[in-house]
């Protein structure tokens, strides 16, 4: 190489060292600090940030990471990634898209785990130490500095399940088009599917109704009226709190839950499917 060539190359590499250098700087001097007085409140219980701080070193730290930025030591192996806390950005929350969960959010989260990923349930702590962790993981994000959690939505008092519903819910669903993602009968073949990916890039799978695995978010009809209103934020799945009137919402639970393996809990749904003959929704269907 000319000698005027690798003098240029070597200033560009040093650039790029100094530039990777100071994002480096960037991130540990995150000033922690200013925030180790973070709280959580849920029902009676008080979290304080500090307390938590052995608990996490012990069990979250190999994959949320020290700094909780979801770069901990196993993380790389791990598919979906640890949440990355410095974003403030969460799946679940009973709160509308965009806006930060409520403390007693995380507080549930904890407890329950996410499926379907390395996130373990939590059922071990006392509700103090989960209190105590929900303060921690609020933190390591500036945002619960500077905004408050959005207002949970509201869930109307489930109806009773009918025949009309079911249909009704299948309308619905093929209104919205849940089928471009989920597919037809719920099995996660949608035409968009094999495309998604959530807001870090990284591909995604959509929720697949027919395997038996559990939604990440709770598996009660409360839950998944939940998780399509609010939706999952940082994926893309949507919020239909805008497309998806309250009582449409329970006749869509209600149709969802007529994809799922039989099991006790959606007996009535399914028999109520196999009365009315129920077919997949046509995807071809000229939009209504
Ligand atoms: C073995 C790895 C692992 C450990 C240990 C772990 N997590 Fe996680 N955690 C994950 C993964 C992976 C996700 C993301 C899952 C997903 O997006 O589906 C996650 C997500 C989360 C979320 C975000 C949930 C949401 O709504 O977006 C919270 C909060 C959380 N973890 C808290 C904790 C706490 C507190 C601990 C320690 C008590 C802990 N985690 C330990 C892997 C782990
Ligand atoms: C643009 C694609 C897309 C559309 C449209 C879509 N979803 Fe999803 N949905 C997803 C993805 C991706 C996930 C998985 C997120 C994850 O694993 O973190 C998901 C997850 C879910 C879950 C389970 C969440 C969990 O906690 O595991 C439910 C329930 C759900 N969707 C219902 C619906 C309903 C009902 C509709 C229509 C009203 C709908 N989805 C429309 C992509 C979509």
């Amino acid at each position: 190489m000319p000698t005027k060539l690798l003098k240029w190359s070597w200033l560009a590499a040093s650039a790029a060292l100094l530039l990777a250098a100071t994002a480096q700087a960037q991130i540990t001097s995150y000033d922690e600090r200013d925030r180790l007085n973070t709280d959580s409140h849920i029902g009676k219980y008080t979290g304080h940030a500090t307390n938590a701080k052995e608990d996490y070193r012990r069990y979250c730290v190999g994959c949320h990471g020290e700094l909780g930025d979801g770069n901990g030591e196993v993380a790389q192996w791990l598919d979906p990634k640890p949440r990355d806390f410095t974003l403030g950005i969460f799946k679940c929350r009973s709160t509308p898209t965009g806006t930060l969960p409520t403390d007693e959010d995380l507080f549930n989260t904890i407890a329950r785990g996410l499926d379907r990923s390395n996130m373990p349930v939590w059922n071990t702590f006392t509700k103090q130490q989960r209190a105590d962790l929900v303060a921690w993981v609020k933190h390591f994000s500036p945002r619960f500095q500077k905004e408050k959690p959005g207002t949970p939505i509201e869930i109307p008092a489930e109806p009773e399940v009918t025949p009309e519903r079911v249909k009704a819910g299948q309308d619905v669903f093929a209104r919205v088009q849940c089928w471009k993602c989920h597919g037809v009968e719920g099995m996660a073949n949608g035409p968009s599917a094999s495309t998604l990916t959530d807001d870090l890039s990284r591909p995604i799978l959509p929720y697949n109704f027919t395997d038996g695995s559990r939604p990440k978010c709770g598996s009660t009809d409360q839950d998944i009226y939940r998780i399509f209103m609010t939706g999952l934020d940082g994926t893309p799945m949507p919020s239909f709190s805008d497309n998806i009137k309250p009582e449409e919402a329970w006749d869509l639970v209600f149709y969802l839950r007529t994809l799922q393996p039989h099991n006790t809990f959606n007996l009535k749904e399914r028999q109520i499917a196999k009365q009315l003959g129920l077919k997949p929704v046509n995807p071809n269907a000229p939009a209504q």
